[in-house]
């Protein structure tokens, strides 16, 4: 079917933190690039998206950080929005759900819903917080994981053991807002029959949408309407949100996910009066970019919910993504193990094109995938520096050598094979990439951008113009062929840039000024010509398109993660708020990085329990079958004491004879092997596991007290 409008959007993102590089991989990376295409065929196309500024993620937040929800959204819609503008993600419209026209969009949409009688309306007991005056959402209601006992899982999962939960199955609920323990209260809801539209689910996706959809996206929506569809809430107690628009709904707004998917169409209400052009004909390809925990509220309910209203159309495809995990790693923003946008922008300034080419080269398309900074470097400077950049930078270097600066002509009689082969490959080359991107197949599409300037390298390599025109004499006698060669190589310069375009942008756009060409140019017809740079047109010097990534990148990247995990891990372990994300982490000196997180406080009177004392280790043996242990006997002063010590690993027992140490001198007797230790010697241990004595500087009296 040609399609006469295309509709494209971009999932929503929590306005709860900054976007991470998989966020990018995930949809908006993708989507753009099939924008970018889409309008390089001078397509009529929209591509909107937005804050989603509801839901229960952004009010915990604004608990943790001790603001409201109103300040969370407006300064995570802020920083998420340059994010996206600095990396080159070119939406149409980037709204938000907490505009009026978005309360207003969605609020006649339940409203229409709700008086053509599609909603159930049920009562139900839920926890509720009587110290509050609230009712809790499953995230806000903790207790203990009936599988592993973790104290602090959620209402709807536990973090520990990954289970899905439901709140009643918590074991000592407590509410999270105070602690209460939460009692159950009636409640009433509007509740969307899913139920009903089984049979219609069915027929268009499960008989209709088979052989178009990814298998990841069609196999879970399958396995979705096998397992059957209940009636799901669409309104929530809560305070936060678009109010429900109904005069007994005190105290209620619309479920997130029933608000945000609307926001796709308030956020083409803001960007055109035409919105309806796009929305509500037959004829308008609608496609959802989304990541794969996303898959069921666009391919089930959201669609259903047009059904139910009706005049909509639904989405022609729903290509997700699965995730990107981070070095080996799931990312995960509670333990700030991830890569943030904000961060990338700032670390590696000038350089989206080189995130954008590594994301979709290894976007998780099929698979989870891993983004390391290794792999970073290695797609940097293998591919992009030395593939792509490299063939531009010699034909331009070769060029202004050889042909004046400018394109050089060709003589039809001394075209060879050589040279046709490759004009075919060039030609070739736009059918391949189309293919790939009509089927949201990006990764395979730059692989062929890639492999194209590949088999330039190979054809300037086998014409060698340099060796042409090793001598004036020589270089006379070989004009035309060189001219030819560096013609060709020229040509497909410009084809490269129209071909990379919607991958790299900011790359596309250097290359046209190189070329002294218009951005016209890039337009996706001219693609497969070897005829858009004219004879005679003098080109610029050549700009650096690319740089290398260096080593010491990789790793002061590397450094970054494990410096915001630990301070992540260990804010936990202090229970104050988490390092809001995309700040930037205060230097910690290298020696210190693996120091393990402090411990909870202690008052003066717990310090002053312990006996510490000056002691020199006088004897040290090797406890039988045990490798770790020695056996000391340490001089206290005015007695003996025996002391086994598990630091056989580190120290040779003669070594260590005469060095003084402190001694817990009042820890209660052990029993190891049989010898009873009356003590403990401290040492510190380094962040490669190396115990180094920490020793007086002077020698003590032994039995003298450290305070
Ligand atoms: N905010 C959701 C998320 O980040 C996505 C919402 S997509 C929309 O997972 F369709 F609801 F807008
Ligand atoms: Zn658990």
């Amino acid at each position: 079917m040609d399609y006469k409008r295309y509709l494209i959007t971009a999932a929503l993102p929590y306005a709860n933190g900054p976007v991470h590089i998989g966020h990018l991989a995930g949809c908006y990376l993708p989507a753009d690039i099939y924008v970018r295409y889409l309008r390089a065929q001078k397509r009529d196309v929209k591509f909107v998206c937005g804050s989603d500024e509801h839901g229960v993620p952004i009010t915990i937040r604004a608990m943790k950080e001790g603001i409201t929800p109103q300040d969370v959204v407006d300064k995570y819609n802020g920083i998420i929005k340059e994010s996206f503008a600095d990396m080159g993600i070119s939406f149409d419209i980037y709204s938000r759900t907490s505009n009026a026209i978005h309360h207003d969009t969605s609020q006649a949409f339940f409203t229409k819903l709700f008086n053509d009688g599609v909603f159930e309306e049920r009562e139900s007991e839920q926890y509720y917080d009587e110290s509050k005056d609230i009712f809790l959402a499953d995230r806000y209601i903790t207790g203990t994981c009936p599988v592993c006992g973790n104290e602090n899982a959620y209402g709807d999962q536990c973090e520990r053991c990954g289970s899905t939960l439901s709140p009643e199955q918590l074991l000592n609920p407590r509410s999270a807002l105070s602690s209460a323990v939460p009692v159950k209260r009636k409640t009433k809801h509007w509740y969307f029959p899913l139920d009903k539209y089984e049979g219609w689910l069915k027929e268009w996706i499960v008989d209709g949408k088979k052989d178009e959809w990814k298998p990841n996206v069609y196999g879970q929506c399958k396995s979705w309407i096998d397992s059957g569809l209940q009636p799901r809430a669409m309104t929530r107690d809560s305070t936060w949100g678009v109010p429900v628009p109904l005069a007994d709904a005190k105290g209620k707004v619309l479920y997130v996910w029933f608000d945000a998917p609307i926001g796709y169409i308030s956020a083409t209400k803001e960007l055109t009066n035409q919105w309806s052009d796009y929305w509500c004909s037959e004829d308008t390809k609608l496609v959802h970019f989304i990541g794969k925990d996303n898959i069921v509220f666009h391919c089930i309910i959201f669609p259903a919910m047009l059904k139910a209203h009706g005049g909509f159309v639904l989405p022609e495809n729903v290509p997700a993504n699965e995730f990107l995990n981070i070095e080996g790693e799931k990312v995960s923003t509670s333990r700030n193990w991830a890569v943030w946008v904000n961060e990338y922008v700032k670390d590696f300034p000038d350089q989206q094109d080189t995130l954008r080419y590594v994301l979709c080269s290894n976007s998780p398309e099929t698979k989870d995938n891993d983004f390391t900074w290794k792999d970073f470097q290695d797609r940097t400077n293998n591919e992009l520096v030395s593939i792509f950049g490299n063939f531009i930078n010699r034909t331009f270097v070769l060029m202004h050598k050889l042909c004046n600066g400018k394109v050089p002509p060709v003589k039809d009689e001394l075209i060879n094979d050589a040279d046709r082969a490759l004009a075919a490959e060039i030609a070739a080359s736009k059918q391949k990439v189309e293919n790939c991107l009509e089927h949201y197949k990006f990764r395979d599409g730059l692989f062929e951008v890639i492999d194209l300037a590949r088999k330039g390298n190979k054809y300037l390599q086998d014409n060698a113009p340099w060796s042409l025109a090793k001598t004036p004499e020589l270089q006379q006698q070989n004009q035309a062929r060189i001219d030819i060669c560096l013609h060709l190589c020229l040509q497909l310069t410009a084809n490269l840039a129209i071909l990379a375009n919607p991958f790299l942008p900011f790359t596309a756009g250097k290359m046209c000024k190189m070329m002294k060409v218009v951005d016209r140019m890039l337009d996706w017809e001219n693609a497969g010509k070897t005829n858009l740079l004219k004879v005679g047109y003098s080109l610029r010097a050549a700009e650096l398109l690319f740089r290398k990534i260096e080593d010491t990148e990789v790793a002061a990247q590397v450094e970054k993660l494990k410096i915001n995990l630990k301070q992540a891990t260990s804010l936990k372990m202090e229970n104050t708020a988490p390092k809001p994300a995309g700040q930037p982490a205060p230097a910690i000196v290298a020696e210190t990085l693996e120091a393990p997180a402090q411990k909870p406080e202690i008052t003066i009177d717990d310090f002053m329990k312990m006996d510490l004392r000056a002691g020199t280790i006088v004897k040290a043996e090797k406890v039988e079958k045990a490798d770790k242990l020695l056996k000391l006997e340490l001089d206290m002063g005015t007695e003996m004491r025996t002391v086994v010590s598990g630091i056989a690993l580190h120290f040779k027992p003669e070594d260590i004879i005469g060095k003084q140490v402190t001694v817990v001198a009042n820890l209660a007797p052990r029993k190891m092997r049989g010898i009873e230790s009356r003590g403990m010697i401290l040492m510190a241990q380094n962040g490669d596991g190396r115990l180094i004595f920490v020793s007086p500087l002077e020698v003590a009296d032994n039995g003298s007290e450290v305070r």
